[in-house]
């Protein structure tokens, strides 16, 4: 059981996303194929896992991520505005969100009380969550909390990690006559930001989470690491298995997205379902990875175990780094996966760890 004694791991847990690494393994990886000061390089960052845990062993961490939600998440904790300045912005929210009585469609009506869809809107008008810290700190928060269980969240009952479809939402709700939680949203996110800040906060300057699509923005990155990354550590999207946009509509909506769940036109905010797109994305990003490593840099790849996603990744990191001995590391599921805690219960094959070195 982890100890939230101490603001890494209270700022680690920062926020719910699909198949994110434990912070333990992200540590013990880092700790493990990487030196103090190198930089540790992520192209599919998630919500930074590896990219925290580099900056908190010392190193410098550069995590790349196209799904804003699991950027945002990233970039907070990295580096959190001030309590004190995002008690303001909430303040600032609170204030022009009373008594707006914004419209509800069905959905909302039922996830949200009218109070709570109140401040989320106007949160969502104004908060600059992009370019200001105190803004995306606050923004992070509510996205934690935007669903999940009822009374431990603003939503009306609902998984935390997977926001469900709006059809399906409203005809559950209404079979078990459940109706939206009145959460006082000042006394709620006021607890919640205390505890999160009670142990301190990890201040790092030098690591670097970027919002975008890894295939174009690896070039970005070798302006400020040059071909000095130590580890290469990261988990590419598995093969037909999620996507990750859709499943985070609700989150995105908050972000300024649609208000319903939809496929975005990026060709990689989707669910990876052409054999042939899948190897060009990982090709792409590998070989441009390559181009940013140590002569001797390790890469650690956590990959599914199913087959097509196991070859594929196998082959094309074998393919790019032929000098370098491959070690695979079978990593079946014991008890219940990341993913069956956010509601996915169907059986899973268990993951692969591929390890490069020279
Ligand atoms: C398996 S998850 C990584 C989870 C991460 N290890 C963590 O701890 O949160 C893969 C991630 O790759 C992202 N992704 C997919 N295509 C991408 C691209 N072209 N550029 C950047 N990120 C991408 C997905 O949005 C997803 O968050």
């Amino acid at each position: 059981m982890r100890s939230f004694e101490n603001p890494e791991n209270r700022w680690a847990g920062l926020g719910p996303y699909y198949a994110m690494f434990p912070f333990s393994f992200a540590k013990e990886v880092v700790k493990k194929y990487s030196n103090k000061e190198e930089w540790v390089l992520d192209p599919f960052a998630g919500r930074g896992s590896s990219v925290f845990a580099s900056s908190v062993l010392g190193r410098k961490g550069v995590g790349i991520e196209i799904n804003p939600v699991g950027w945002l998440y990233g970039k907070t904790k990295l580096c959190p505005a001030s309590e004190n300045l995002v008690f303001k912005s909430l303040g600032k929210v609170l204030k022009q969100s009373r008594g707006a009585q914004a419209y509800r469609d069905e959905f909302f009506k039922l996830c949200y009380s009218q109070s709570v869809f109140d401040f989320l809107i106007t949160a969502r008008k104004i908060l600059k969550w992009k370019t200001r810290k105190a803004d995306a700190t606050l923004m992070s928060l509510i996205l934690v909390y935007l669903h999940g269980k009822e009374w431990d969240s603003f939503s009306n009952q609902m998984r935390q990690g997977k926001a469900l479809s709006p059809d399906y939402s409203i005809r559950w709700w209404k079979s078990k006559g459940k109706t939206p939680p009145h959460i006082d949203v000042m006394k709620f996110l006021a607890q919640r930001i205390k505890w999160r800040y009670s142990k301190g906060i990890i201040k790092d300057k030098n690591s670097q989470m970027l919002l975008g699509d890894s295939t174009k923005l690896l070039k970005r990155v070798a302006r400020f690491s040059g071909p000095k990354v130590g580890l290469l550590f990261t988990s590419p999207p598995y093969y037909e298995v999620t996507n990750y946009h859709y499943d985070q509509w609700l989150r995105l909506w908050m972000l300024g997205g649609f208000k319903r769940p939809r496929s975005l036109d990026n060709h990689w905010a989707r669910k990876f379902s052409s054999k042939e797109d899948y190897k060009v994305l990982l090709q792409t990003v590998f070989e441009n990875s390559a181009k940013l490593l140590k002569k001797n840099a390790n890469i650690y790849v956590r990959t599914d175990a199913r087959p097509f996603t196991f070859q594929t990744t196998k082959e094309i990191l074998k393919d790019i780094f032929p000098k370098k001995k491959m070690k695979i590391l079978k990593r079946p599921f014991s008890g219940p996966t990341q993913t069956a805690l956010f509601g996915d219960k169907s059986p899973k094959p268990g993951e692969m760890d591929i390890i490069l070195s020279n």
